[in-house]
């Protein structure tokens, strides 16, 4: 028994039978469509709305072309000619857009909690995915993440997880969390300098480390994070030699890591930073699957939410 989606805000408290279902149906929306190369007409008639008022490569261009895959009307919101910049709330742009009878709106924002906001003021039968707000939640990088370990390793309950970088800033780590909790990881460790782990008390279930040799030792995932400069005051920003030094990942702490670690990265990469390039691009990285796999779990997602 599933949970039916009518908005997806967050995969926190959502049933692992729910999470179980989206990455089913990720895979065989990815084995309908014949991975791309065929459009399907799930959505034909229906009309999503890309709302990103922070900028994107993956998210955004995966949510269209998932949408366009399933037959539906995409259009892109450019915030920056929009009459946002001549003081129109964000609330008077969401009732303007609703009332050309839109039926979704995939948003992206600065400010935790945007998405459900926008789910308490929508007016009409609009449905709301959060494609990433603050560092509240970006649940679709959660199921895409869960969907790449799930294809090499299913023993979600033999796993340990290493989750290293800027995390108290990152939607990424706190909707992996969620998603790798329900699913039944063995085990979940942070990794970051103290000033970039989250408070003690927000993962009662997760081990904090700021010993990167240490929480690498035997994992068999290492999801890597970018330093969020955007969301930082200036004091906070580490130096970044110093940063790759010690929480850098190269072939050295991999070879700490389980055999056949695998290694990711929700992008943008940094590399020289969280991440080195032989590392980046070695024989481990599953990053390019990721972002392939995002257009499948998002097809799922639409699908969910606007089937008929
Ligand atoms: N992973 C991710 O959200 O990337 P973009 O910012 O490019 O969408």
């Amino acid at each position: 028994m599933t949970t039916h989606l009518r908005h997806l805000t967050t995969l926190e408290n959502l049933p692992r039978a729910t999470i179980e279902h989206l990455l089913d149906r990720a895979i065989a929306m990815r084995d309908a469509c014949a991975h791309g190369t065929r459009k399907l007409d799930l959505l034909t008639g229906r009309t999503v709305l890309n709302l990103f008022f922070e900028p994107s490569t993956r998210t955004r261009t995966s949510f269209e072309l998932a949408a366009r895959r399933l037959g539906a009307d995409v259009v892109n919101f450019n915030i920056g000619v929009s009459s946002t910049t001549k003081g129109e709330t964000l609330y008077d742009t969401l009732h303007t857009l609703e009332a050309m009878h839109l039926d979704a709106i995939v948003v992206r924002h600065k400010v935790d909690g945007t998405p459900d906001e926008l789910v308490r003021n929508a007016m009409s039968g609009v449905s709301i995915v959060n494609a990433g707000d603050g560092h509240h939640a970006h649940p679709t990088q959660g199921l895409l993440d869960a969907l790449t370990i799930r294809q090499h390793r299913p023993d979600f309950e033999n796993l340990t997880v290493t989750i290293c970088g800027d995390i108290r800033h990152s939607r990424v780590a706190r909707s992996d969390v969620h998603a790798l909790t329900a699913l039944g990881v063995k085990a979940i460790r942070f990794c970051g300098p103290a000033g970039l782990l989250p408070d003690a008390d927000e993962f009662p279930q997760v081990q904090c480390s700021e010993d990167f040799d240490a929480a690498i030792a035997g994992a068999d995932v290492a999801i890597m994070l970018r330093l969020q400069k955007e969301r930082m005051a200036a004091t906070e920003l580490p130096d970044e030699a110093a940063y790759f030094q010690h929480y850098g990942l190269d072939p050295r702490r991999l070879a700490r890591a389980d055999r056949g670690c695998l290694v990711m990265h929700p992008g943008p990469l940094n590399r020289g930073i969280e991440i080195a390039d032989e590392v980046a691009d070695g024989p481990q990285s599953r990053v390019l699957e990721q972002v392939a796999n995002g257009v499948f779990v998002r097809m799922a997602v639409l699908g969910e939410l606007l089937a008929r």
